[in-house]
């Protein structure tokens, strides 16, 4: 239990008033003398997302009241770290609704202490046995583990490190975890993978992990790993690599997904794959104007060395469908285009399959985990030809650059059905719920469609 939880139900709790802005009027009037003088004094209006303490006679407090809208409640990230200590109970709201403020709470009091020690938090929530507490919990551990992987500098989070995170979560799950490494890579038959990944000292791997029951639906997971892009010889900036420590958020995305999804047991048969590599400079390097002949047989020209997310996507997604599964899911943090296109906060998603896509996007604004559908527009494919390959790794014009890396993307899927998720994987500054950092948005709204889609029992 996270230690900004209670789930103690003889402790004496504060009650917490949830109101949206237009109910605060109503609010106010239904309350005693005082506590109108109270508010009055202060000035307190209920704004959206505002929050005020009232006391009782003795000057302790008696309750708290929160403005905030029924459809957002990420307000409630913002509690856990400000109100005072004590144990809070939130009143006159629904289950669903007490469940997704539970969850903002957490998300909200995450804190990154590896290098620096946190702030010591004392309010706490009180969780009622009427909620879903082992999903709240099993979400709020599935999304740190993403956060925590992505903020964890390259130094301390190399595709080595990815892997020995990859083999701990398949140990406390009893998942099979597996790797292909370095020269091995080529030996297999996953060249593309080296040849993006074979300048560094670390060595390059293809990470497995494998669980579940042979009989359920076959899912798999693919995520990019690219522990650290400096663009290679098309090397970025300095402003444009700064971050790129979280260029291996798609990999934390299907490690935290993962983690979920077998701690609440769906079930389905579950493979994760990574491609895990640095994107460096070397004499080794690969180099613009190389081809790459892909796992799949597919030659690729190497038009710009810092799209190699999707250079090492290939290989991984060819293995994938070799497994015939019922579908796959890439998440990558794969195009700067993607963030121009729909922002930071979106998920830019893709399928082959629009209803997969349309019931993913419709369910991700009641899950208040919002993401949005970009086409697999094929007229655009043609923007990836290569005078000497079959396909060129850069396209041929900018625009709609997160839809050709898709594009790209789709050339390696074999038609089997497929969800791609070009993500963010940061919050540049932090917003309620969202501490700046790595974040995993998208990850509950997969999960709480994977989990409609394939009930329990
Ligand atoms: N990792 C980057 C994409 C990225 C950049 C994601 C910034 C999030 C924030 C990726 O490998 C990359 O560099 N893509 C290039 C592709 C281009 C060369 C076709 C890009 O988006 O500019
Ligand atoms: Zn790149
Ligand atoms: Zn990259």
């Amino acid at each position: 239990m996270f230690p900004y939880f209670s789930t103690d139900g003889d402790a004496k709790k504060i009650s917490i008033d949830l109101i949206s802005p237009e109910g605060f009027n109503i609010w106010l009037s239904k309350q005693d003398e005082q506590t109108q003088a109270w508010i009055d004094d202060n000035g307190y209006q209920g704004l959206k997302n505002s929050y005020i303490l009232i006391p009782n006679n003795i000057g302790k407090i008696k309750s708290i009241v929160v403005s905030m809208d029924s459809s957002d409640l990420s307000y409630m990230g913002t509690m856990a770290t400000s109100l005072p200590k004590g144990t809070y109970e939130l009143v006159g709201i629904t289950q669903t609704m007490y469940q997704q403020a539970a969850l903002n709470w957490g998300l909200g009091a995450y804190q990154f202490t590896k290098y620096k020690k946190g702030a010591d938090y004392q309010a706490q929530l009180f969780l009622p046995a009427a909620i879903n507490i082992g999903q709240v919990q099993h979400l709020l551990e599935g999304i740190y583990l993403v956060r925590d992987l992505v903020n964890i500098p390259c130094e301390d989070m190399s595709p080595e490190h990815l892997a020995h995170e990859s083999k701990t979560l398949a140990k406390q799950f009893g998942a099979k975890f597996s790797e292909i490494v370095g020269a091995q890579l080529l030996s297999k038959n996953f060249p593309a993978i080296h040849a993006v990944g074979r300048a560094s000292h670390i060595e390059p791997r293809l990470i497995e992990m494998n669980w579940g029951n042979d009989k359920h639906p076959h899912i798999i997971l693919v995520g990019k790993g690219v522990c650290f892009d400096t663009g290679g010889y098309d090397l970025k900036s300095a402003s444009g690599m700064r971050l790129m420590k979280k260029d291996m958020g798609g990999a934390a995305y299907v490690l935290g997904l993962a983690k979920v999804i077998m701690a609440e047991q769906l079930p389905i048969k579950l493979t994760v794959l990574i491609s895990a590599v640095e994107n460096v400079v070397a004499g080794n390097a690969y180099k613009p104007g190389d081809v790459v002949t892909t796992r799949q047989g597919l030659t690729v020209e190497i038009g710009n060395t810092d799209a190699e997310g999707r250079v090492v996507l290939s290989d991984a997604l060819t293995y994938a469908s070799e497994k015939e599964p019922a579908l796959v899911i890439d998440f990558a943090t794969l195009t700067g285009a993607a963030k121009v296109a729909v922002g930071s906060d979106l998920p830019a998603m893709f399928s082959n399959q629009d209803e997969l896509a349309q019931s993913l996007q419709a369910m991700s604004f009641d899950v208040g985990d919002p993401m949005w559908q970009l086409p697999l527009y094929k007229p655009y494919r043609e923007l990836l030809n290569s005078t000497i390959a079959d396909m060129s790794n850069n396209a041929s014009s900018p625009y709609g650059g997160a839809i050709t890396a898709a594009l790209f993307l789709q050339e390696f899927v074999n038609g089997l059905p497929w969800l791609h998720f070009d993500v963010m994987a940061y919050n540049l500054s932090s917003r309620p719920a969202h501490p700046e950092g790595g974040e995993a948005m998208g990850l509950r709204t997969v999960f709480e469609w994977l989990k409609r889609r394939y009930p329990r029992g």
